[in-house]
């Protein structure tokens, strides 16, 4: 796997993240036993390991803290691995009846969320760092005094080494970086085939269209322009490029076809053929989806390709 630097950091990223949503999450498979799920997780970071992935994105809700804490049987398989891997958590979201029943999902970056959230997944990590923390979503109640006081803290005290952001606008980091010191290194955001906006917003600017409603224009610029690295999250859309008979299924089956590779490795090579060093953060618990989606990482996707599989996935032709 190729690896490419983080930028204002001396991190160096495989292009491909593995994102850890999902491990010991039963939602859609009750059948499944503790033991099993963390069977399970072990063999799916096995297999990310395997193909050359040395970043890890957590978040402390993650099956409410199951995902962190199933993670950390990793150390046993892998003695010696901790420094050898970048590990992100994010903070920022609360879930509905935190603390006490009656209060609402909402996100909080008070200095107090943000230092016990990360102590929180320190702990259930079983690592004394993390290498990235994330604010998970904009809380419209942010004083970013606050949240810089709370990154200080916590890299003064070595348990987080650098800071980024999730689901923000550029206004949004503009607004933090008035008072937070510590470099903004990461912005996280859903982009893939089927939810593409932050790309379109920069194509349909300008078109009378009003009932195109544009979505986070200037964000990727803006990531660009400051050097923050963009993180894709659901890079595969869960699946569903694969509907049957689908435009979007066809091109992608076409181009897989002739490049010899899987589908899943064609929509991530999408997202890695932007100048921006896009990360698609995969989520897949299968060893077999992870190796086709690597698969990405030894094709270049040409010009024609790339826009053809742009306008498939948007459903319309460009202005
Ligand atoms: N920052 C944020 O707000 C945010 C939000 C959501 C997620 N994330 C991060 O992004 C990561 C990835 O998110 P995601 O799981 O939504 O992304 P994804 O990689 O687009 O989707 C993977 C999910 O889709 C399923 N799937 C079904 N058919 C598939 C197919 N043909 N190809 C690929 N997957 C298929 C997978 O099931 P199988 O396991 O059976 O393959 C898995 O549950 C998360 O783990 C998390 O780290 C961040």
């Amino acid at each position: 796997m190729q690896k490419q630097k983080l930028y204002n950091t001396e991190i160096e990223a495989s292009r491909i993240i593995y994102g850890c949503m999902n491990l010991g999450n039963n939602r859609n498979r009750p059948e499944l036993n503790d033991e099993e799920m963390r069977r399970e997780a072990v063999k799916s970071v096995n297999a990310a390991l395997e193909h050359g992935i040395n970043f890890f994105d957590h978040a402390d809700i993650y099956g409410r803290g199951k995902s962190e804490e199933i993670f950390s049987d990793i150390w046993k398989a892998h003695p010696g691995l901790r420094d050898k891997i970048i590990m992100q958590s994010k903070c920022g979201i609360r879930f509905a009846g935190d603390p006490a029943s009656g209060a609402p999902h909402r996100f909080d970056f008070t200095y107090e969320h943000i230092t016990n959230s990360a102590e929180g997944s320190l702990k259930r990590l079983k690592t004394d760092y993390l290498d990235v923390l994330l604010l998970h979503r904009p809380d419209p109640l942010v004083r970013p005094e606050e949240v810089a006081r709370a990154f200080d803290d916590l890299h003064k005290a070595g348990k987080v080494k650098y800071f980024g952001v999730s689901n923000h606008t550029a206004y949004q980091i503009d607004l933090l970086k008035k008072y937070v010191t510590q470099p903004l290194v990461v912005n996280q955001l859903e982009l893939n085939l089927i939810h593409s906006d932050l790309i379109n917003a920069g194509i349909i600017t300008n078109q009378r269209k009003p009932e195109t409603f544009i979505r986070g224009e200037g964000t990727l610029e803006y990531c660009r322009l400051n050097d923050i690295t963009v993180q894709a999250w659901s890079p595969l859309a869960l699946g569903e490029f694969n509907k049957e008979g689908s435009d979007l299924s066809n091109v992608i089956s076409e181009i897989a076809g002739r490049r010899n590779v899987s589908s899943e490795a064609i929509v991530t090579a999408w997202l890695l053929k932007h100048p921006a060093k896009i990360q698609p953060v995969i989520g897949t618990r299968r060893p077999e989806r992870i190796a086709a989606v690597c698969q990405a990482d030894s094709i270049e996707l040409t010009r024609e390709e790339w826009y053809k599989l742009f306008i498939a996935g948007r459903g319309e032709d460009l202005p």
